[in-house]
């Protein structure tokens, strides 16, 4: 029986999956050198975001024919070093898109509402009505920066919400965005216009800091940003430092350029303008269950011998 190690907590639903195939090993926690070290031993590898699969951990799996990401990111993953020893990688591109979808929007809410902060004042035992006065995202104008799966749904809840839309994605035609309710703009006017900003495109070479010091200071000071795409995406330093400076209102992330975001971090030392998450963008149980699904039914088929459809 093919052996298949699950080397991050994955909904139930998966594992029973693959079980009908394959014998299931659950180990999370690994450390790389653990994880290289028996990794040899398995046909298949299943993750989430947290087990780094390193060169060094694909030379180890000399017996891996697939790995499956439960989830849509795969750059927790070698995929070249993969590519070149013939090892499938899988992923989930749409089962966690509605979870990432409606956190970016509670972000955008929590922090026009103070949520955090007023809830923790009132369990400290305070009752201080005048100190959170927020702001309507009624009428107000969303930038969304990535007008794809993810993106399209936020687009679609907040027009709802009674906002305008601008977006910038240099890979959807104007028509797209306008069926959705968007007006497609230069990035530069998004930055410039918009009174909420919410990223959902990938972190490459091309959009590492994005937002940056030098693009902060072109918008509002009563700009809003939310980030549940990929930490990197925003220079985290520049954007502490501009909150401080009130050079915008606030920001509130899901996803950080190293995770765990360290304790040192100066995003952890901001007050009520900013709004932290641990990368909870997919976490729902829906959107568990089919991550795990999907990405459990490729491995199951690829271990069978069917055809894989690859990341
Ligand atoms: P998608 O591929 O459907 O959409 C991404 C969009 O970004 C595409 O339309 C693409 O054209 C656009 N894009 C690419 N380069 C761009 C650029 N330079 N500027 C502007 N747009 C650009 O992906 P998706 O499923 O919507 O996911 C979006 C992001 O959210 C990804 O980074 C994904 O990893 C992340 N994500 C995070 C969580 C979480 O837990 N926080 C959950 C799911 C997805
Ligand atoms: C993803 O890429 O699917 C998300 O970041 C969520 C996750 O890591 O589980």
């Amino acid at each position: 029986m093919p052996k298949v190690l699950v080397s991050d907590p994955i909904d139930q639903a998966g594992i029973d999956i693959l079980s009908q195939v394959a014998q299931v090993d659950v180990q999370t926690k690994l450390s790389p050198d653990e994880l290289a070290n028996i990794i040899g031993d398995y046909d298949a590898l299943m993750i989430r975001s947290g087990t780094k699969v390193t060169q060094a951990v694909i030379d180890a799996g000399q017996n891996l024919k697939i790995i499956g990401r439960a989830g849509v990111g795969v750059d927790n993953v070698d995929v070249p070093a993969a590519t070149r020893r013939g090892i499938v990688v899988v992923n989930s591109p749409e089962g966690n898109t509605i979870a990432a979808a409606e956190h970016a929007l509670a972000m955008m809410l929590s922090l026009s509402r103070y949520i955090p902060v007023a809830d923790q004042s009132v369990k400290a035992g305070e009752w201080n009505r005048k100190a959170f006065t927020g702001v309507e995202v009624y009428k107000k104008t969303l930038g969304v920066v990535g007008l794809g799966k993810i993106g399209s749904h936020v687009a679609t809840v907040a027009r709802a919400l009674g906002m305008k839309l601008l977006a910038y994605d240099p890979f959807i035609s104007a028509d797209r965005a306008e069926k959705l309710g968007c007006r497609l703009v230069e990035l530069d006017l998004l930055f410039r216009e918009a009174d909420y900003i919410t990223l959902h495109l990938p972190k490459t070479p091309e959009t590492a800091n994005l937002i940056n010091a030098k693009t902060l200071a072109t918008m509002k000071p009563t700009t809003r940003i939310i980030n549940c795409a990929r930490g990197g995406i925003i220079d985290e330093v520049a954007l502490a430092d501009a909150l401080s400076k009130d050079v915008i209102a606030g920001a509130a992330l899901d996803v950080y350029a190293e995770e765990p975001l360290g304790p040192d971090s100066p995003l952890r030392s901001l007050d009520r303008k900013a709004i932290l998450t641990p990368h909870l963008g997919a976490s729902t149980e829906e959107a568990q269950i089919n991550v795990a699904t999907d990405v459990a039914e490729q491995i199951r088929d690829v271990l069978l011998g069917l055809p894989a459809k690859s990341a």
